[in-house]
């Protein structure tokens, strides 16, 4: 009978046996068998093929979160090693899963080692240390020995190509009708906030900006990142920072019924096609609850973050509407992303002018507490906060 816990406790078996034996020992290579039976047996009770989702204290197999797995304490050492999920996507040989193996214990391992070893790591675009949103407390003294001497220029070198793939795959599932993933845009948001904090600062994705559905994706990670940025500064607790940040991440969802040529389009739009676009929020709220109900949050957020203050904006309301902090929050962010992206049709605006802009409309359009907070928290960050593109830096 196929196991997903059996399988975890071989996996976590063979990795031990793998710190002791060197490769071709028969203790190494029965453990390694071991596990692959266990994956072998997964994959051939047919079904979905096996994914595992490392979260805090569980783990999700699939949809479903295990139990039964209290005295394994891997998930946390996975994630700290910056692996939050394992997902086979097709049938695997033996020595694929010795391959993988060994690159995970490879991981784990470098993660505790001397910072060289530990900045190739990072330029790999891998992050390690379970920072999360706990706090500093969640950090393993030689994790941060590690980050604190590293120098703080090259620490930028972070490319979130794995959370941009995945936000991608979350909006092909949804574009195709399935339902919004949570659990993948949970551990989105969880593993930006441990980009976040593994730099000490705010951290914006290094993507190319070469097509529309980066620029969304881009955009979209920036935004959650921003958020949870500011959620943080102004103290609010580490389960609404992620929530925040979710809704972040989905907050354009609603663009995916847009059709690529009005989304793309660089000059004007006629009022046919802004009545298109100005549908994206009440299209994204409808999908996020048809998705899940535990994303009541984000709903409201796709729902209201057009919505300026006096009630201008987008859907228009025939009532005053009071907007939520969340969707007050990342509609300041979302602003501030948009105006320092460079578009097709205009260049990015430098930070001190979009700040400006904000300031400006302040009590208008946007919260002005909010504003206030947002613009602090970006000077206290100075010069650690760039919006990347793939124009030639400016030095
Ligand atoms: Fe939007
Ligand atoms: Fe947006």
């Amino acid at each position: 009978m196929s196991d997903p816990v059996r399988f975890l406790n071989a996996f976590a078996h063979s990795m031990g046996v793998m710190t002791l034996y060197p490769e071709g020992h028969p203790s190494r290579e029965k453990a390694v068998d071991g596990a692959f039976e266990e994956l072998e047996g997964l994959v051939s009770a047919g079904g979905p093929l096996p994914s595992f989702t490392f979260l805090e204290d569980e783990v999700v197999y699939g949809r479903e979160r295990l139990r039964d797995l209290k005295s394994w304490d891997w998930g946390k050492r996975l994630v700290a090693a910056g692996i939050e999920r394992l997902e086979l996507e097709r049938k695997v040989t033996r020595e694929e899963f010795n391959g993988f193996l060994e690159e995970v214990l490879a991981r784990l391992m470098l993660s505790t080692v001397d910072t060289t070893e530990a900045r190739q790591m990072r330029s790999l675009g891998i992050r390690y240390g379970a920072v999360g949103l706990q706090g500093q407390d969640a950090i393993d003294p030689a994790l941060d020995a590690a980050f604190s001497s590293l120098p703080t220029m090259t620490t930028l070198e972070l490319t979130l190509g794995e959370e941009a793939e995945t936000f991608r795959w979350l909006h092909n599932e949804v574009q195709s009708g399935g339902a919004v993933p949570l659990l993948e845009a949970e551990a989105v948001v969880r593993s930006l906030s441990v980009a976040m904090h593994g730099d000490s600062r705010m951290l914006l994705p290094l993507l190319k900006l070469k097509e529309f559905d980066q620029y969304t994706t881009t955009h979209s990670l920036n935004v959650a990142v921003l958020a949870m940025g500011l959620a943080e500064s102004l103290g609010c607790r580490p389960k609404e920072i992620r929530a925040i940040g979710v809704s972040g991440l989905l907050h354009d969802i609603g663009k995916i019924r847009i059709p690529l040529e009005v989304l793309t389009k660089p000059g004007k739009l006629t009022d046919e096609e802004r009545a298109i676009m100005n549908s994206h929020p009440i299209d994204g709220a409808r999908v996020i609850m048809q998705s899940d109900q535990d994303l009541g949050m984000a709903a409201t957020v796709a729902y209201e973050h057009h919505i300026m203050l006096n009630g201008g904006g987008y859907p228009v309301l025939h009532y005053k509407r009071e907007c939520t902090m969340a969707s007050r929050l990342v509609h300041v962010c979302d602003v501030y992303d948009a105006l320092s992206t460079k578009r097709p049709y205009r260049d990015a605006w430098p930070s001190e002018r979009t700040m400006l802009y904000l300031e400006d409309r302040a009590g208008t359009e946007f919260d002005p507490d909010l504003v206030t907070a947002f613009i602090r928290t970006l000077r206290q960050g100075q010069a650690q906060v760039r919006v990347l593109s793939d124009e030639p830096q400016q030095t």
